[in-house]
């Protein structure tokens, strides 16, 4: 796991929009897992500039979402199709046929789970996995505890990620269950890279670089990742090389 450190937020971002679209020019039918938040949106609107200015397209791609809110129908707007579809699919040339976000209404989540994992396993599995990293050190909504070897699966969201995820609720806590990719799936990604801005992540992104690889801290696992690449603004890197992670 290596660790790339820009001055800000749109430095950070535009480097990873360009990662992005290095690897979509090299194979453009690339199989992408995608990441929401507020820290991808950045990226998101590099590639969509990117897009309109004809740089790159999509159209041969194919797009996962690491994750979904529980018991939200799809035109929710805080679910994650409304955020994919808002920010990045709804404005480039994505074939909505190979576009693919769990469905956190359906009627037997679990049966949704293995779907959504033999598609992922139908589509050859991942190229490049975008991730956020959440302030406990999660990846997707893999909440501290989350076995490495797990897959797609209803998970109970922490106290933690329920509270600073309210904001996007008429409610004072985010829902309590998601569904998310496994742990297992995004390391088997033959690509990871792992966005972070700001000094609110600084004490996950040590914990995950400079500390033990353990299921408490998600993120550690891709210090065993043989391709992974961290892109963080100087906020984010405020806490490395100071001995602060357990
Ligand atoms: C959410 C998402 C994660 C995301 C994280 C960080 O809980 N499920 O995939 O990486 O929170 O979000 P933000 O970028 O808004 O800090």
């Amino acid at each position: 796991m290596r660790a790339r450190v820009f001055p800000d937020y749109e430095a950070m971002s535009a480097a990873a929009a360009h990662a992005v679209v290095d690897r979509l020019v090299e194979e453009p039918s690339a199989v992408l897992m995608l990441p929401t938040g507020t820290t991808p949106l950045g990226m998101y609107g590099r590639l969509v500039e990117m897009h309109r200015s004809g740089e790159i397209s999509f159209s041969e791609a194919t797009f996962f979402n690491l994750d979904e809110y529980l018991g939200l129908l799809p035109d929710h707007p805080a679910s994650y199709h409304v955020y994919m579809k808002e920010n990045f699919y709804g404005l480039i040339d994505a074939d909505p046929a190979r576009i693919f976000v769990p469905d956190g209404a359906a009627d037997d989540p679990e049966a949704e789970c293995e779907r959504y994992q033999a598609a992922i396993g139908e589509a050859g599995g991942i190229d490049v996995c975008v991730l956020g990293i959440g302030r406990n050190g999660h990846i997707g909504f893999n909440e501290p505890g989350a076995p490495f070897d797990s897959r797609t699966r209803v998970v109970r969201l922490s106290e933690s990620t329920r509270l600073v995820n309210a904001g996007d609720f008429e409610a004072d806590r985010a829902p309590e269950r998601a569904i998310t990719v496994g742990m297992a799936t995004i390391f088997e990604s033959r690509e990871a890279l792992l966005l972070a801005s700001g000094t609110n992540k600084a004490a996950a992104v040590a914990a995950a670089l400079e500390g033990d690889v353990s299921e408490s801290v998600p993120a550690s696992m891709l210090k065993k990742h043989p391709n992974t690449t961290l892109f963080l603004d100087e906020d984010a890197a405020s806490d490395l090389g100071r001995g602060v992670a357990s």
